[in-house]
């Protein structure tokens, strides 16, 4: 049964900003962050024309999703894959471009539910974090191995950590005698490194520690920042990306990028607009959008989402490319 816990985040305004993109028969929509499908499904039952192919990193989400959306038949295909890699997959399908993309950023709620993966500070299990089980290296083994430096940067960039280098300091001391195994032995020294008045405030003190490690064990920004200018060099004329991200630095990487992609290059005093420096896309969304009180009380998920959109308006030869590098 899908509980509100399970249910997709702003799934009725996703829908309507992918679908003027997937009207068409033999529509193509590319869902990088596939999950348990929910997204995808309602792309499936409300737009008959659309195919829809769906890439996870986790395969247990992947074989979630595919026995869910069996029913859909040749229509959707399901593909194990980082999503930085989706040029390599949409080319592997045979396809040139496809038509929508979107991404639904960060963890789902089944990692996090699901005990022994080792997401949740709540739970006490085996400190792994990694979203593909099968590759990299678990938190574990990061706090067990990278150097004071490395600790404070990943709990103060990706988590905004106020007490990142005394954390730091303590892991690497701790681990001398007894390495890092599982989310209590982290739990407990965050309860003894962060000082009680700091502990009372800010929800529990040990959301932003594993907020940050599971961005390093997973290297989401990075694979974000190959991602979002491959989507846009992916998608035809009329063709729409869509985000929702949940964390500041993500949502900062999107908005930076579909500003690039929009934005008018040529020098203010030019009184014409040379041929090719026009904006190959237009801004779908003003701003972020965000969830509105009802969903969020239904949904906490929803509290920090981000949703931006952008549409290609110009083909992707006789523009400026959004992305150095990548020739089309
Ligand atoms: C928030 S959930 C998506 C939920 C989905 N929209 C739904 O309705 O069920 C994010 C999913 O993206 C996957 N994911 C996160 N980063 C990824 C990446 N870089 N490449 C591929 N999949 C990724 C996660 O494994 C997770 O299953």
């Amino acid at each position: 049964m899908t509980t509100p816990r399970h249910a997709p985040v702003l799934l009725d305004r996703v829908v309507a900003l992918l679908a003027p993109a997937l009207e068409a028969p033999g529509s193509v929509y590319l869902d990088c962050t596939l999950g348990l499908g929910g997204h995808s499904e309602a792309v499936l039952e409300r737009l008959p024309h659309t195919r829809v192919i769906g890439i996870d990193r986790d395969p247990e989400a992947l074989r979630m999703s595919c026995e869910r959306l069996a029913d859909h038949g040749e229509r959707f295909t399901a593909v194990h894959a980082v999503y930085d890699e989706l040029p390599e997959v949409v080319a592997s399908l045979g396809l040139d471009h496809v038509d929508a993309v979107f991404f639904d950023l960060g963890v789902s709620s089944m990692q996090l539910d699901v005990r022994e993966r080792g997401f949740a500070y709540a739970e006490d299990a085996p400190l792994d974090m990694r979203m593909d089980p099968t590759t990299g290296i678990t938190a574990a083994e990061l706090l067990n191995t990278a150097t004071a430096q490395e600790l404070t940067r990943i709990l103060r960039e990706y988590g905004e950590e106020k007490f990142a280098s005394k954390i730091a300091r303590e892991v690497v001391r701790r681990r001398e005698t007894t390495p890092f195994s599982t989310s209590a032995d982290l739990v407990e020294l965050l309860y003894a490194t962060i000082p009680a008045p700091a502990r009372r405030t800010g929800g529990h003190p040990a959301k932003r520690t594993f907020q940050a490690l599971r961005m390093a064990v997973n290297d989401e920004l990075a694979v974000l920042r190959r991602a979002i200018p491959a989507s846009l060099e992916v998608v035809g004329v009329g063709g729409r990306v869509v985000v929702e991200s949940y964390h500041s630095l993500e949502d900062r990487l999107v908005k930076r990028a579909f500003a690039d992609a929009t934005r008018l290059d040529v020098p203010p005093d030019l009184p014409f607009v040379p041929e090719g420096a026009e904006p190959a896309f237009r801004l779908v969304t003003r701003g972020a959008e965000q969830a509105d009180e009802y969903e969020i009380a239904e949904n906490p998920r929803a509290a920090s989402v981000r949703l931006r959109a952008v549409e290609r308006v110009r083909p992707r030869s006789a523009t400026r490319s959004t992305s150095p590098g990548v020739a089309r």
